[in-house]
């Protein structure tokens, strides 16, 4: 089958287990405070199917690579990352209930849908966090989804790839300005679910 046909079925899978979901969340007043309070951007969007194998073109994984999205919403983009990329482990973190709960429930159905990915003993870790306190473990790749963060959300993540020394590469759709341990690499275009946006490349490696 040539990669425009198993492009499809991919892409035919996703529509599917994910139509009935909901992305844009209205949230209650007090569950803004909290976001506020903990530095938690409530804004939706998704980085597109061409644009997530864009990435992976970019990131070239290994097997022995740890995969962190930040911010993993429905988990649509990491659950294609883990389907799509050899890497041994990869996780999403995300802060809202109501996102994180859908997530699950589409984690539950790939596996019952497709147990192979899970072959290997790999790993598909979806953790209802605030990633900024949360524990990163061994990662060695990072995406975020970061248009509509603030300026200090942003700086809060430069610093904690700082100190975090596994972290080889990173995907972010804003510069991060306090990061200063990984080199900004490249810059690319990717497509996203509300419009086109440059990801910036900080790479260690190659
Ligand atoms: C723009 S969406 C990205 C969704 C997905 N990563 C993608 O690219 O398709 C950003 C997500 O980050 C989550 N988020 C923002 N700040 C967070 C924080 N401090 N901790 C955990 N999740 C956070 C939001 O709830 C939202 O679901």
């Amino acid at each position: 089958m040539d990669k425009e046909a198993i492009d499809s079925l991919y892409q035919g899978y996703f529509a599917k287990v994910y139509q009935h979901t909901q992305g844009y969340i209205s949230y209650s007043k007090a569950e803004l405070e909290r976001f506020k309070q903990n530095n938690i951007s409530q804004t939706y969007g998704e980085l597109l199917y061409p644009s997530v194998q864009k990435m992976l073109q970019t990131l070239k994984p290994q097997p022995e690579d740890v995969f962190l999205d930040l911010g993993s919403g429905l988990g649509k983009c990491a659950l294609q990352v883990f389907m799509q990329s050899p890497m041994k482990k990869v996780i999403g973190m995300e802060a809202s209930d109501a996102l994180f709960a859908q997530s699950i429930k589409i984690t539950e159905q790939a596996k019952m849908d497709f147990p192979f990915f899970w072959d290997d003993q790999r790993e598909f870790s979806l953790r209802h966090e605030n990633f900024l306190s949360a524990d990163w473990e061994d990662t060695s790749l990072i995406y975020t989804c970061s248009t509509c963060f603030t300026q200090s959300l942003l700086a809060e993540i430069g610093r904690k790839i700082n100190q975090h020394q596994s972290v080889q590469q990173v995907m972010s759709l804003r510069p991060l300005p306090t990061l200063t341990r990984l080199p900004l690499a490249s810059v690319i275009r990717v497509e996203c679910s509300w419009d086109s946006s440059l990801c910036f490349h900080y790479s260690l490696r190659n």
